[in-house]
C-alpha cells in the first residue's frame, strides 16, 4: 500500500461496514453480534506490548460497566488467533485479568482496512489505536484514533458512551466536560412561537439559544 493511502474510512453516521472475523470467542459476523447492544470496537497495534497490555485490562476491568450501559466489547489487532489465545493466556496468569470479550485475529488487515485502522503514516503492519462506538442500530456514533505511542483514557470511552445514550434517551446534547449528573444543553428553539416560552420559562440561560437543565 502506498504510505498515506487509506482505503477506506468510516464516518460519524455512516453504517458501520458488516464483517465477518475469526475471533478469541469463535467466527462472529459483526451485525449479529451488534443485534440489539451498542458496540465498542477497538484496534490495537500488536499482542504482547505494553501499552496494548493496560489497555486491553481496562477494558476487561470494566466488564460491569459496559453490561449495565448494553455494550459488547470487541477488540481487534493485526495478529493470529494463536498469538491473541497467548496473550489472553499470559496476562490471566500474570494479573488475574482476564480479556473476554472477542478480539478479532485480522492476518490479512482486511477489517483493519475497512475501518481505516491501519493508517500507513504511522505504521504499515499494526492498526492505530481506534474506537468505534456503534448504535444499536449499527450507525457510527463516535470515533477515536489514537497513535501507536500514546494510551486511551478509558474514563473518556465511558463519558462519551453515556453522553451519547443520554442524548438520544432525553433528545439533549452535552455541553464542555459534560458528566452524568451535570446539566445538559436544550434544543434551540426553531420557532418565534417556542423563542418566546423559552424566554418566559425559568430555565438557565445564557441566551436563547444555550439553555440548560438538570435531568
Ligand atoms: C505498546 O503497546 O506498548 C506499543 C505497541 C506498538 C508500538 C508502540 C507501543
Amino acid at each position: 500500500m502506498e504510505a498515506n493511502t487509506i482505503t477506506s474510512m468510516p464516518r460519524i453516521g455512516d453504517k458501520a461496514p458488516d464483517f465477518e472475523a475469526v475471533t478469541t470467542t469463535g467466527k462472529l459476523k459483526f451485525s449479529d453480534y451488534n443485534k440489539g447492544s451498542w458496540v465498542i470496537l477497538f484496534s490495537h497495534p500488536a499482542d504482547f506490548t505494553p501499552v496494548c497490555t493496560t489497555e486491553m485490562s481496562g477494558f476487561a476491568k470494566e466488564k460491569e460497566f459496559f453490561a449495565n450501559h448494553n455494550t459488547k466489547l470487541m477488540g481487534l489487532s493485526i495478529d493470529s488467533i494463536h498469538a491473541h489465545i497467548a496473550w489472553v493466556n499470559a496476562v490471566h496468569e500474570k494479573t488475574g485479568v482476564l480479556f473476554e470479550f472477542p478480539i478479532i485475529a485480522d492476518i490479512d488487515m482486511s477489517i483493519s482496512k475497512l475501518y481505516g485502522m491501519l493508517q500507513p503514516g504511522e505504521s504499515e503492519t499494526a492498526a492505530v489505536r481506534a474506537v468505534f462506538i456503534i448504535d444499536p442500530e449499527g450507525k457510527v456514533r463516535l470515533i477515536m484514533y489514537y497513535p501507536l505511542n500514546v494510551g486511551r483514557n478509558m474514563a473518556e470511552i465511558k463519558r462519551t458512551l453515556l453522553a451519547l445514550q443520554t442524548s438520544d434517551e432525553h433528545k439533549v446534547a452535552m455541553p464542555l466536560d459534560w458528566e452524568p449528573g451535570k446539566k445538559v444543553i436544550i434544543p434551540a428553539p426553531k420557532t418565534i412561537e417556542a423563542l418566546a416560552e423559552r424566554k418566559a420559562s425559568k430555565l438557565e440561560m445564557v441566551d436563547w439559544y444555550l439553555a440548560k437543565k438538570t435531568l
